[in-house]
């Protein structure tokens, strides 16, 4: 078990989806993890272009606002037939009058592409741990597939029941949990983040 400072965590999402994936890939490693809502902690304005900026500033304004070691998650939804739109902007893309609408988002993307034959799509996944005195690591994941429409399955969370993996018969929202921890973006991406910071299970 780790013990003291070293063990407790932010997760720097205010998103209910991705918390519960990260405390899930976190799980096995012995962390006492704990969200930013829970922490009262701002929700910081994402104004970074690229997803290493935007997931390096939520997790140095996260570890800031903590005095604890904050790991974030920028991810999103790229599809090259839309110049690589919604990417940064795929949470963007499913704000409308009542809040943020994933079906409404999706829609958008299956408009969009209309009846272009290129469905490819990958979604990227920048994890960044940060430390209170400033210091910062990054590490990306991607998994490549394609759009279907209409979207199918009703677990994960965002574009997941639109995105359908390379070499599987079901999309994100039809998966396991633990089948989608296998292959996903932001699996690999914290596969990363564990071989570099050398943590053991338990
Ligand atoms: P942000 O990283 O908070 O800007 O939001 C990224 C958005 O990309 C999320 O709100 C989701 O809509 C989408 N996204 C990121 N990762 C996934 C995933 O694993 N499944 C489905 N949608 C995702």
């Amino acid at each position: 078990m780790r013990s003291g400072a070293d063990r407790r965590l932010v997760i720097a999402t205010h998103n209910p989806g991705k918390l519960k994936e990260m405390a899930e890939l976190l799980g096995p490693y012995g962390f006492d993890c704990v969200g930013a809502g829970a922490l009262d902690l701002p929700e910081p304005e994402e104004t970074g272009d690229s997803f290493v900026a935007n997931a390096e500033l939520k997790a140095r304004a996260a570890a800031r606002g903590s005095g604890l070691m904050a790991l974030a998650d920028d991810s999103g939804v790229v599809v090259p037939a839309l110049g690589g739109e919604p990417g940064i902007h795929s949470a963007r893309w499913a704000e409308g009058p009542g809040g943020r609408d994933f079906r409404r988002a999706m829609e958008r993307v299956a408009r969009a592409l209309g009846d272009n034959p290129d469905r490819r799509a990958y979604f990227l996944s920048v994890l960044s741990l940060a430390w209170p005195d400033g210091r910062v690591r990054s590490f990306e994941g991607r998994v490549h597939g394609t759009l279907v429409w209409p979207p199918r399955g009703d677990r994960g969370f965002g574009y997941d029941p639109m995105f359908q993996p390379d070499g599987h018969a079901g999309t994100f929202g039809e998966m396991e949990p633990t089948a989608k921890h296998r292959i996903s973006h932001r699996a690999e991406a914290f596969r990363k983040l564990v071989a570099a910071m050398g943590w053991t299970r338990g």
